[in-house]
C-alpha cells in the first residue's frame, strides 16, 4: 500500500487507475483506526477494484474546546491495519495541503435541515466541517463509491443529502456499526475512557436496546425516552440527547415504521454516540 501526502501525486496515481478503467471505493477517516474503520475497508474491497482510504484529522469539524489537539494520531499502526485489510492507497495530507488559505478563508459546503438537532445542536458548525472536507475529498479522488459507518448516523444522512443536492456522481454505502463484545460501539474516543468509565460505557447501548424493545412493543414514546434519559443519568452519563426519529431523520409521525433511536452522552469529558434502528408497530 502506498501513502501519498500531496495532491499532485494523488492526481497522477488516480489518472493511472482511471486509464485502467478500475472502479474506486473511498473510505474517509481521521485515523486511529479500529475494527469499525477496517469494516469499511472490507466493504469497499467487495465493491471496487481499488480501495483508497484517507486519514485527515479535520480541524474544521472540531469546535472550540473539543479534542482536536488530543485526538489520537497513530499513522504507523494505521498504515499496517489498512494494508492488512486490503487497502490499496492511503491519502494522508497535511492541514496546510487541505486548507492552504486557512480555515477562515475556506469555501464551505453547508447542508441544511439534516444538520439541525441531534449532534448538530450540541456541536454547532461540526457538520459544515464534515460536509466541506468530504465534498473536497470527493472532488480530489472522484470515487465511484464511498463507504461511511452507520455509527455516525446523522453524518451519513448529511453526506447522502450533500451528494443528492450537489449531484456528486458517488454511490454512498452505509456500513453497520462494529461493537466490542460488551456492545460498546467502537470509537477512537473510547481510548479516552478510564477503566471505570469503560465499564459504564456499554450501558449506553444496553439502554438503547431496552428502549428499542419497549418502543417496538408499542410503549408510548415520551415516557419511554424520559425513563431512558433518567437511566443514563443514573448510570453516570450526562446525556446530550436521546431521540426517536424516522429512519431519514425526519420527525416520527403516527405512520412511521422504520425509525432510529439516537443518543449522545458524555462520560466525564468523553462524548459517546450510538444508535439503533427499529421497526415501530
Ligand atoms: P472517523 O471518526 O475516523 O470515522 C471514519 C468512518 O468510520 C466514519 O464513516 C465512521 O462512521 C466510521 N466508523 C467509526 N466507528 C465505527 C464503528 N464502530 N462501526 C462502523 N463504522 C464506524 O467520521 C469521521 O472520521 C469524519 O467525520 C470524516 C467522515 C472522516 C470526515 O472528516
Amino acid at each position: 500500500m502506498r501513502t501519498l501526502r500531496e495532491i499532485p501525486a494523488l492526481r497522477e496515481t488516480l489518472a493511472d487507475i482511471r486509464r485502467r478503467g478500475e472502479r474506486i471505493a473511498l473510505v474517509p477517516t481521521m485515523g486511529n483506526l479500529h475494527d469499525g474503520h477496517l469494516a469499511l475497508v472490507a466493504a469497499a474491497r467487495e465493491l471496487a477494484e481499488v480501495v483508497i482510504a484517507t486519514i485527515f484529522v479535520n480541524p474544521m469539524q472540531f469546535g472550540a474546546g473539543e479534542d482536536l489537539d488530543a485526538y489520537p494520531r497513530t499513522l504507523d499502526e494505521d498504515q499496517a491495519g489498512l494494508e492488512a485489510a486490503g487497502c490499496d492507497l492511503l491519502f494522508a495530507p497535511e492541514t496546510t495541503t487541505v486548507y492552504p488559505r486557512g480555515l477562515e478563508a475556506q469555501t464551505r459546503i453547508v447542508v441544511p435541515d439534516v444538520t439541525d438537532g441531534l449532534c448538530g445542536a450540541s456541536r454547532p458548525g461540526h457538520f459544515d466541517g464534515v460536509s466541506t472536507v468530504v465534498g473536497m475529498l470527493f472532488n480530489l479522488v472522484q470515487p465511484d463509491i464511498a463507504c461511511f459507518g452507520e455509527k455516525d448516523y446523522q453524518q451519513l444522512a448529511v453526506i447522502r443529502r450533500m451528494v443528492a443536492d450537489l449531484h456528486f456522481p458517488v454511490e454512498v454505502v452505509g456500513v453497520p456499526i462494529v461493537r466490542a463484545e460488551d456492545g460498546l460501539a467502537l470509537s477512537s474516543r473510547n481510548g479516552y475512557l478510564s477503566a471505570q468509565q469503560r465499564a459504564t460505557a456499554p450501558r449506553l447501548y444496553q439502554t438503547l436496546r431496552e428502549l428499542g424493545q419497549a418502543l417496538e412493543a408499542g410503549e408510548a414514546t415520551g415516557p419511554t425516552l424520559a425513563s431512558g434519559y433518567a437511566r443514563l443519568q443514573e448510570a453516570g452519563f450526562a446525556p446530550d440527547y436521546l431521540e426517536l426519529r424516522a429512519a431519514n431523520l425526519e420527525p416520527v409521525t403516527p405512520t412511521t415504521r422504520e425509525a432510529v433511536l439516537l443518543a449522545a452522552a458524555r462520560l466525564g469529558k468523553t462524548r459517546l454516540i450510538d444508535n439503533l434502528t427499529l421497526t415501530l408497530p
